[in-house]
């Protein structure tokens, strides 16, 4: 069986730089190469890489597509928490990818199963996932696939769990703060691609980056599989690079 490849750079810039530069030939060797790609603070410097190397070397963006694993329901671009706002900022911006092609389940619509349905088919019509780039959070999930008893396959609407939401709503304190019932907090609800739409994809990276990740990364390369740790069935991909910092650099 083939297990997950560890690659361990030095810190976060490093991991950003190595990362950055696999991408970028990934676009260069496959110029209609289909990606899935993750919000949060991991990828950050490294969609700033991908800027520059674009800007300094002329990488053609122009037929990939991309698919973001996630988006809150209800949020639209517009919104200043919407990872489609995210996205613009962080990277759509500064590289010359079609704004066709560029990909996050619509927030603000009326019907969302549908819409996951929806997006689940646009994959599919895309071809799949050529290389999907993932973050991980530190209870495991990948997308917003939270651990449960069970997971979802496909694309679907989902409910954060309390320690994600806690964690990316951090910098909103007098929300944190407020946020009585779990039920009815605001951005509690998202897409996300499924465990199957991510392990369909034929290559995945995933990034890691400090000491809160390292157990979690742990469990996910030498534990056994479980839905308790959605990152665990990374093990059953044959093509799964982790690319981690020294400080998540699992043991
Ligand atoms: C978020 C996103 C995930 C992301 C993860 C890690 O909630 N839904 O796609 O990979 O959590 O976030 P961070 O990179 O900020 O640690």
């Amino acid at each position: 069986m083939k297990r997950p490849s560890v690659v361990v750079e030095g810190d976060y810039q490093a991991l950003s730089i190595r990362a950055a530069a696999l991408i970028d030939a990934a676009v260069r060797a496959r110029p209609e190469i289909v990606m899935a790609l993750p919000t949060g603070t991991t990828p950050v410097a490294t969609y700033s890489h991908l800027i520059r190397m674009h800007q300094e070397t002329g990488t053609d963006w122009s037929r990939v597509t991309t698919f973001n694993l996630d988006e809150y329901v209800g949020l639209g671009a517009d919104h200043p928490e919407s990872y489609a706002r995210f996205m613009e900022l962080h990277l759509f911006h500064g590289i010359n990818l079609a704004v066709e092609r560029r990909h996050l389940p619509d927030g603000p619509v009326a019907d969302p199963a549908a819409e996951a349905q929806r997006y689940e088919s646009l994959i599919d019509t895309a071809g799949g996932i050529d290389l999907a780039v993932l973050g991980v959070g530190t209870n495991g999930h990948l997308g917003f696939n939270e651990p449960g008893d069970t997971l979802t396959a496909a694309t679907h609407v989902t409910t954060l769990a309390d320690e994600t939401w806690q964690r990316n709503f951090g910098h909103l304190p007098s929300l944190v703060r407020s946020s009585g019932d779990p039920a009815s907090r605001p951005f509690n609800r998202a897409y996300t691609m499924g465990i199957g739409t991510i392990l369909q994809a034929r290559r995945i990276i995933l990034l890691a980056t400090g000491a809160h990740k390292r157990g979690v990364l742990q469990a996910a390369l030498n534990g056994p599989l479980t839905t308790r740790n959605p990152a665990s069935l990374l093990q059953l991909h044959a093509d799964v690079t982790l690319l981690v910092d020294q400080a998540a650099a699992p043991l």
